[in-house]
Parts: structure tokens; sequence; C-alpha cells
């Protein structure tokens, strides 16, 4: 891909992955891109580098730009390897002996990742690193998303480098936000859905702490997707509203069944669900995908969730569901389940247990035995508004 200069002498130097159909359990159907960014000054600076088997591709970039063996600093903003699995090729590239420049924990977590024999320098909060004209500015994201996690921070053009903060999986030419539109927004929606979300309490923190320091903002050029320069404000807002959970009145019901029985009752929920004006989609599991599913948990008020008894047990991709879901940590949330079965019928219990667990406050499950009937389908209905009305309660319109 040829470097797009973003701002005077400052590159993005990244590669897209079109063929990216899955990142760790993420899906991803417009791939991703891997970004990494040269500042050519006195002093030559590369932040973060690429996915491995791209490494070729971004030294191949960096070469229009200037020769590799230039290049007097690596930035690692962040040690997952879809960053940081290039570095050892680029070293080998430029010259081993090149400062590494990192977090305090990167400089623990990337020798557990390549060789420890790299020039690692951990960075302190705050701490400064000219390279001429241009005054680079470290700060420490810790747990955003990864212990070593950092931005930096380039004052004289108002840059943040913002590692996975404000990423999208979306390969494209279009690398900016007022090129992409504002398709990209569902994009941002769902990485922050699925990658984030576990650390929203964090993110508010960091959102509100770049806030107050009052350091002014014209790009943000995250590792991940468009660079965000007609509206850097658009995306942080974003960010604080999505960190604080507010619910709509949104219920995600999702399910999976054996003989359409499970299914019958998801149908009869949703619709008493929506006669209480409440937004609802059944999401059957073997159609959509648990990360798709959780970009509509973030903002919906209940999780409905429904499970035939197999085995005496869930059926399997509704225990997928509830793991992935855990692992989030979704707050402000109702939760409620059912499920059809024939002779035991634990799975609506197990469900709520599940629930329980997650902190939602859970109401009590409904379950059938067998075929649902007309009574039955009634029941499911108004189940469904039941829940409707508890989301009415506590969220205003
Ligand atoms: Fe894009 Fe946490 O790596």
């Amino acid at each position: 891909m040829k470097p797009i200069e973003i701002a005077k002498n400052i590159y993005d130097v990244g590669v897209n992955d079109w063929n990216i159909e899955d990142f760790h359990g993420y899906s991803t159907p417009l791939g991703t891109s891997y970004n990494a960014y040269l500042i050519v000054d006195d002093k030559v600076a590369l932040i973060d580098t690429v996915k491995k088997e791209f490494a070729d591709q971004l030294l191949a970039n960096i070469e229009q730009i200037i020769d590799p063996r230039k290049i007097d600093y690596v930035i690692s903003n962040h040690t997952e390897m879809d960053h940081s699995g290039g570095l050892a090729r680029v070293m080998h590239r430029i010259g081993e002996d090149k400062p590494v420049y990192c977090s305090k924990m990167g400089a623990k977590n990337l020798p557990m990742h390549f060789s420890s024999k790299l020039n690692y320098q951990a960075v302190k909060e705050g701490e400064k690193l000219s390279l001429g004209r241009h005054t680079l500015t470290f700060l420490e994201t810790r747990m955003v998303h990864w212990p070593d996690s950092m931005f930096t921070y380039l004052k004289e053009d108002q840059i943040l480098f913002s590692s996975d903060g404000f990423g999208q999986h979306y390969a494209g030419f279009e690398k900016f936000d007022d090129v992409v539109g504002h398709t990209i927004m569902p994009h941002a929606k769902k990485y922050f859905a699925n990658i984030l979300l576990l650390y929203a309490p964090l993110i508010l923190k960091l959102v509100n702490k770049v806030s107050e320091m009052g350091i002014g903002i014209k790009m943000i050029c995250p590792d991940h997707g468009v660079i965000w320069r007609q509206d850097p404000l658009k995306i942080i807002n974003a960010y604080a509203q999505w960190s604080n959970q507010t619910p709509k009145r949104k219920a995600v019901l999702v399910y999976d069944t054996m003989w359409h029985s499970t299914e019958q009752m998801a149908d009869a929920i949703a619709a008493g669900l929506n006669a209480e004006g409440i937004k609802v989609r059944p999401m059957y599991l073997r159609k959509w995908h648990r990360s798709d599913i959780m970009t509509e948990v973030l903002d919906a008020k209940a999780v409905v969730v429904g499970s035939p008894t197999l085995n005496n047990g869930l059926f399997p991709t509704v225990s997928d569901f509830l793991t992935y879901m855990k692992g989030l940590k979704p707050l402000n949330k109702i939760g409620a389940a059912f499920g059809s079965y024939g002779w035991s019928g634990e799975a609506a219990k197990l469900i709520t247990q599940e629930m329980e667990g997650m902190g939602f406050e859970v109401i009590a499950p409904t379950r059938h035995q067998y075929v649902p009937n007309a009574q039955s389908r009634e029941e499911s209905y108004e189940f469904g508004r039941a829940i409707g009305r508890l989301i009415r309660e506590q969220v205003p319109a």
C-alpha cells in the first residue's frame, strides 16, 4: 500500500489485512488494518509495527519514504502481536541496538514475546522524546486494553497515536473519517463492545483525564481502521457514552433452538416486548455472530436468552455466548431466560444462574414443555410484555 502523508512528514505506513474473517473470536467481515506511523524529522521514529506476516509489506511501505535503516527510534504502544509481531523483522533490518520505547509493562512483556536482547527503553507517564521539530509525549493507558498499553501524543501537530483505542476493524483505502463517512461508526461501536467494554470504567477515567489535560487533539490515529481528523471529538464523545453504558429502551433477544419450540417462544416474547414499545430483534445464534450480538448488548437494557435443554444442560451455542458475554462484563442489565424442554428442563435455570453471576437484575424464567400451544405462546407474549414494562420503568423514553 502506498504510504499516506497524514500531516507534514508524518506517514501512515501500515497495511490492510483484507482477508481476516475472525480476529480471536470477533468476526471481521470487512477485514482489518494494522496501522503504523512514521515521523521523519532530525530523528526518525516508527510508531508500532504490524502483524508478523505483514512485516515485509511494512518495510516496503517505509522504503517508499526513507531507507528503513534511517529509523532511529521505534515506539511500541502495545505488545499484542497484531502491532508488535513485525518487531523482530523490523529491528533486524534497522539495527537491533536502536531503542524501542515502551511503557514499563511493555518493557516487561515484550521480552516474553521477542528477543530479550533488544534495547527496550521503559518510559514514564508524561515523559517526552524530542525528534527535532516534533516532540512525543507518552501517556500510560494501562489495561486499555493490556497492561502494557500506552498512547503517544505529538504536541506540534496535536496528533494522538492511540493504539487500539478509537480503532475499528476495517480494511479500506479510505483512511480518514471524512472520506469513509458515517458508516464507520458501527465498526467503532463493535470494536468498543468486543474489545474494550470490559475496561469501560478505566476508559471513562482516561477520556476525562485527556479532557482535563486540555491538550488539543486535531487528529486521532488508531492502530486499526480509519484516522479521525474531521471530528475527533465525535469518537471521544461516543467513547464517553459507550463507557457509561447508558441503556436505551431496547432488548437483545438471543436464542438457539432444536425443533423450533424455543424459536416460537422467542417470537412471542419479541412480540410482547414490541407491544410495550421496546426495540427488539430476535437473534438466532446460528445466524448471528457472538460479536455482532455483543454490539447490540452494549446499549440494550435487557438481555433475554433462550435455550432448549439438551442432555440436562444448555445448547452449546448458548453456553458459548454466555461465556463470551460474561468476560466482557456488561453493566446495568436486566436478564431473563426462557426455553422449551422435553423432560428435565434445566436450561432456563442455568441461564438464570449465569446471568445472576454477571450481576444482572434477573427475573424468573419461563419454560414450556415440548411444542408451544396457543396458551403457552400467550404466556411467552406476556413474559415479553412484563420485561418491556420493567425496561420502561427504568429507562426514560
Ligand atoms: Fe490491536 Fe490489542 O491489539
